[in-house]
């Protein structure tokens, strides 16, 4: 299983990784200690020569990019393009090699496999689990994350058979860049064009990059997640239909890039290793959690669905059908939102969300200036396969100064990282935000 079983090698100046990677061919020569492998894979496609691209940021990174084109890949890019921009030169076969075992020694090799563009050949062949090529084998043979960024005409991509493939490899683990809607080849116009390169370097340096070395490395990001529940008796209270899902993954996606994460959470989930997670129930309790070490954080993200009104008086008691009707009277809860921006350090970067169910985007808006936050999230949470409890969401990220960022339906820890490239790019800008004594990497 991609990254199943292997913890994200680091990537880090200070040079820890002591291996040095090479291929028993001698063709990639020596890796310096601490560099990211990255097998490129770069299918049959139109959008291929966007992988052209991919490479060269990659290699402007810092990463070693070994690139393995399919005999279809060749018909739209040159063998020469990316021999001559990534770090080896190009393989494409099994069978060409002075290695008689080229993609187990890929595989081993790997930090991190992506494929750009991933065909729908490409995604039906991997989920099959047919090796009929050197990449297939490749992403077969490796424990190291796979990222795929599939792009196709709009028809294709619809396709149930590709959606199912691309649901299987999801299941499995494999990481995906979700193509974007825009130009298509023939001048058609619709969903399938593949992600901007951008997107893709970021994600495959957020994938090489956790622990000591992700752009997160050096910062502290508290994380809340979760519906809160307001008591009415001690059996009975009032919540919402948050499942605190998108909030995990984004302390998920935090601690994978290098972060300390605290996470104020009302679920029973685990949060990701090395985290601090404080449990709790009701705003108030949020509340008392969030403003304790909100000075320590440098990112702040409110996720959770906190409610908005609590029943004025809690009985100690439950309440009994035998008293007859119960009136409760309800009273605000404090705004936690609110209350972090008003305390807000320089170069503290605050990120709430706004879960509408109509005129989303305009909504967002008003609450990002109404608010003072620097980063808005905005979901429809009455579209389908969207917000509350489910494993997806689509979003709209809107930050001050006018920036958006549309992140069409994808897993909850795709949102996550397209969340925090805004903030990380956010902390980059601004020096007043800088880590103490660390060096934050570019990452594209
Ligand atoms: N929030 C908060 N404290 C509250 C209510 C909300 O910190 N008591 C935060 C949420 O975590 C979210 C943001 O404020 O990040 C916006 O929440 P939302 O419920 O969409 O907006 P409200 O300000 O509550 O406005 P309304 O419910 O009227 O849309």
């Amino acid at each position: 299983m991609p990254g199943g079983d292997r913890a994200p090698r680091r990537v880090a100046a200070s040079g820890e990784r002591a291996d040095v990677a090479v291929g028993p061919d001698g063709a990639g020569g020596p890796v310096p200690a601490g560099t990211p492998v990255v097998v490129l894979g770069v299918t049959g496609g139109i959008a291929a020569y966007k992988a052209v691209e991919v490479c060269r940021r990659l290699v402007d990174a810092g990463v070693h990019v070994v690139p393995v084109l399919t005999e279809d890949a060749t018909r739209f890019v040159g063998e020469v393009t990316f021999s001559a921009l990534a770090s080896e030169p190009v393989r494409r076969s099994l069978w060409h090699e002075a290695d008689p075992i080229p993609h187990t020694h890929l595989g081993q090799r790997a930090d991190l496999v992506v494929v750009v563009p991933a065909t729908a050949r490409f995604l039906g062949t991997y989920a099959a689990g047919i090796a009929d090529g050197l990449l297939t084998a490749t992403v077969l043979a490796t424990r190291a994350p796979v990222l795929v960024c599939p792009a196709m005409h709009t028809e294709m991509w619809e396709h149930p058979a590709v959606q199912e493939n691309l649901a299987t490899l999801e299941r499995r683990g494999v990481h995906v860049v979700a193509p974007a809607e825009g130009r298509l080849a023939g001048g058609d116009t619709g969903a399938g064009r593949l992600a901007e390169p951008g997107e893709i370097v970021a994600r495959a340096l957020a994938l090489v990059g956790g622990g000591p070395g992700g752009d997160l490395h050096g910062r502290t990001v508290l994380v809340t997640a979760g519906g809160t529940r307001e008591a009415i008796d001690p059996v009975r209270f009032i919540t919402n239909r948050s499942s605190g899902k998108q909030g995990h993954a984004i302390a998920d996606a935090a601690a994978r890039r290098g972060a300390s994460v605290v996470l104020v959470t009302t679920t029973s989930v685990p949060g990701p290793p090395g985290a601090a997670v404080v449990r709790v129930d009701s705003a108030a309790q949020m509340e008392e959690a969030v403003v304790a070490r909100a000075a320590e954080a440098d990112v702040i993200v409110m996720a959770a669905a906190v409610a908005d009104f609590r029943p004025k008086a809690v009985a100690d008691r439950k309440l009994s059908k035998a008293d007859g009707l119960p009136e409760i009277v309800l009273e605000p809860t404090a705004d936690i939102l609110a209350e972090v921006v008003r305390r807000r350090r320089p170069g503290q970067v605050l990120v709430g969300f706004a879960a509408e169910t109509h005129d989303v985007v305009e909504h967002a808006a008003a609450k990002l200036a109404a608010k003072g936050v620097d980063v808005i999230v905005a979901n429809d949470v009455a579209a389908p396969g969207v917000g509350f409890d489910h494993d997806t969401n689509a979003v709209t990220i809107l930050e001050a100064g006018g920036a958006r960022r549309d992140v069409p339906l994808a897993p909850k820890g795709v949102v996550a990282d397209a969340v925090l490239d805004t903030v990380a790019a956010r902390l980059q800008a601004d020096p007043s935000s800088a880590p103490e004594g660390s060096q934050q990497r570019s990452r594209s």
